[in-house]
């Protein structure tokens, strides 16, 4: 039998009821992304509200910490994880609390007792010494020496404010070292394998703290840590919690997990955090903000790491790693069968949108790289390139150099500025309503305006554009009649780029660097203080609002129908784009 149900049964055995785990996303708590401990999707209860369920409750919850994602890669960060934990809601306190602990630990995972050490609360000037447990535990036979009084690491609370309260840790000794008389909670051979949290006050927001309604226990006990402890591994990756996975990722790329366990270990992890999150109800899909971006990160750095085991990242590999973990956790999670499919939707389009830019981002990564990156470099990268800002500063560290992070910060900021001044209607480009062939011309109307300075003369400039889903107008700077060589070879030159199909490139920057980074505009004055600018090739650059095709070559034909004289100085070119 697992740890889960171990644990579950013993609870139930002693009068809890079973609760089912909460999503990982938050239902009622916008203060934080996702669920970091057991505790929290019962803060009401805690807080003295009543349980449906009644006052003894325990499940496994499912809980995400995204703090430490960077260091997932080493023996035992996970940022997906499971909390078993044990409830009283008002009902039993520390003597039935640190019992029943003991008791399972020592009768239901036979740890024996030389093996366990404890802290309790030392006090301080509000809240005195946790006398209590100190005995309780003396009573069960832990010695003296093996209880540790601390305070910082006794005193639980989740974030800054809310339920919270002195706790009491149990530690394991995993080492094969003889077992020090005297406990040192700082001697890493000692690993924390559960907290018993005595709820029985609320800290508000300016520090102050009361008793709450009633006495709660609040327990945790991460099952990947403990599962490692119990099965005697000391790297958490190699338990039977990761066997499986593990072992499939070495199938899908014929390399050894010895021979490269980082990238193992980071592709397990966020493909199993991916997996839980894009099942989860609350239906988050990869995107650039809040939960979104989370899972974005998640998938874009596992599809990293598969690429330096080899895997072929076209092929079927994700769904396999992933199917393995619905298989491993389908029985205690519906959600995980019922939402399969959207789960390997999710999975396979973030794959397929972030492998069209990779290969072309990591080449601009190498280009750029050459020294330190600068915030307008990292926005580059992330916006155009859909590097997460994480990505970059990985790659970077591999390299040695650094990232402008503040920089890349404020660029993330005007452009978010940018895309609710333009949501809002503020700006708007020059057209009005978008149709999918005025959009077109509306690219045709650059790709003209730069060949009239190839084929004509290099100071043609845009004195106006006007645009119908039948034709487009453009007037610009010219002091003759077009011959009829020279329109030819303008409307030669803009079918070349069509299909030679460039990528129409838009970035967003401030005014001024626009301006000096050759940007063609025709009234400066009228554009807001960041500026999106559309590139095509290295012939085109000009602010502008868009919309654009994304390829030069959505475009059909494109043909001149009349040149003629607009008033004194400048030339009017009406144009079609003819379907093929
Ligand atoms: N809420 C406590 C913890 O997360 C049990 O450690």
């Amino acid at each position: 039998m697992n740890l889960k149900d171990l644990f579950i049964d013993f609870f139930v055995s002693k009068g809890h009821k079973q609760i089912p785990s909460a999503p990982v996303v938050p239902e009622n708590d916008p203060s934080v992304l996702f669920n970091t401990a057991g505790m929290q999707p019962l803060i009401p209860y805690l807080m003295g509200q009543t349980h449906p369920y009644g006052t003894r409750l325990c499940d496994y919850q499912k809980c995400i910490r995204t703090n430490d994602l960077d260091n997932i890669g080493d023996t035992y960060h996970h940022t997906f994880f499971e909390m078993l934990g044990n409830w009283s809601l008002g009902d039993y306190f520390k003597k039935e609390a640190i019992n029943w602990s003991f008791e399972f630990l020592t009768k239901v995972l036979n740890i024996p007792v030389e093996r366990l050490a404890v802290t309790v609360f030392k006090g301080n000037d509000k809240i005195p010494f946790d006398k209590e447990s100190h005995d309780i535990w003396l009573s069960l036979g832990i010695n003296e020496k093996r209880i540790a009084r601390t305070e910082k690491d006794n005193f639980w609370i989740a974030g800054e404010t809310g339920p919270c309260g002195p706790d009491t840790e149990m530690f394991y000794f995993r080492s094969d070292d003889e077992i020090p008389d005297v406990f040192d909670p700082e001697d890493e051979r000692w690993v924390e394998i559960w907290n018993d949290v005595f709820m029985q006050y609320y800290k508000d927001e300016n520090g102050n703290i009361t008793e709450l309604p009633k006495k709660n226990v609040d327990t945790g006990m991460g099952l990947e840590r403990v599962t490692a402890v119990l099965e005697g591994v000391k790297d958490n990756y190699e338990s039977s919690v990761w066997k499986d996975i593990i072992k499939e990722i070495e199938d899908i790329s014929s390399i050894s997990y010895k021979d490269n366990p980082e990238s193992m270990r980071i592709i397990a992890d966020h493909i199993r955090t991916s997996v839980f999150i894009s099942a989860d109800y609350s239906g988050i899909k990869p995107s650039n903000v809040g939960q979104g971006y989370i899972l974005r990160r998640l998938i874009r750095r596992a599809i990293r790491h598969a690429k330096k085991l080899g895997i072929d990242i076209n092929s079927n590999w994700e769904e396999r790693v992933a199917l393995k973990i619905i298989n491993q956790y389908e029985n205690y999670y519906n959600e995980l069968k019922e939402n399969k499919n959207i789960v390997l939707e999710v999975l396979k389009n973030e794959k397929i949108k972030f492998n069209r830019t990779l290969e072309k981002g990591l080449r601009e990564f190498e280009k750029v790289s050459n020294k330190d990156i600068d915030g307008i470099t990292a926005f580059h990268l992330f916006d155009t390139y859909g590097f997460p800002i994480e990505l970059t500063e990985e790659l970077a560290s591999e390299r040695g150099i650094k990232v402008d992070i503040e920089g890349f910060k404020n660029k993330f900021k005007e452009h978010q500025e940018l895309s609710r001044t333009a949501s809002q209607g503020q700006f708007k480009g020059g057209l009005g309503g978008h149709s999918e062939k005025e959009t077109m011309y509306h690219t045709a109307t650059h790709l003209l305006n730069a060949a009239l300075k190839q084929t004509v003369s290099k100071d043609v400039h845009q004195k106006g554009s006007n645009i119908t889903e039948e034709r487009m107008r453009f007037d610009f700077s010219c002091d003759h009649k077009l011959t009829d060589e020279e329109k030819k070879n303008t409307e030669d030159l803009v079918n070349k780029w069509i299909s030679e199909g460039h990528e129409v490139k838009i970035e967003e920057m401030k005014k001024e660097e626009a301006i000096n980074s050759g940007a063609e505009c025709m009234f400066i004055e009228k554009y807001p203080d960041i500026v999106t600018v559309y590139s095509i090739g290295d012939f085109s650059r000009e602010l502008c609002g868009g919309p654009h095709v994304k390829n030069t070559n959505e475009l059909p034909h494109f043909k001149i129908v009349k040149e003629e004289a607009s008033s004194a100085g400048v030339r009017r070119i009406k144009a079609i784009l003819e379907e093929k």
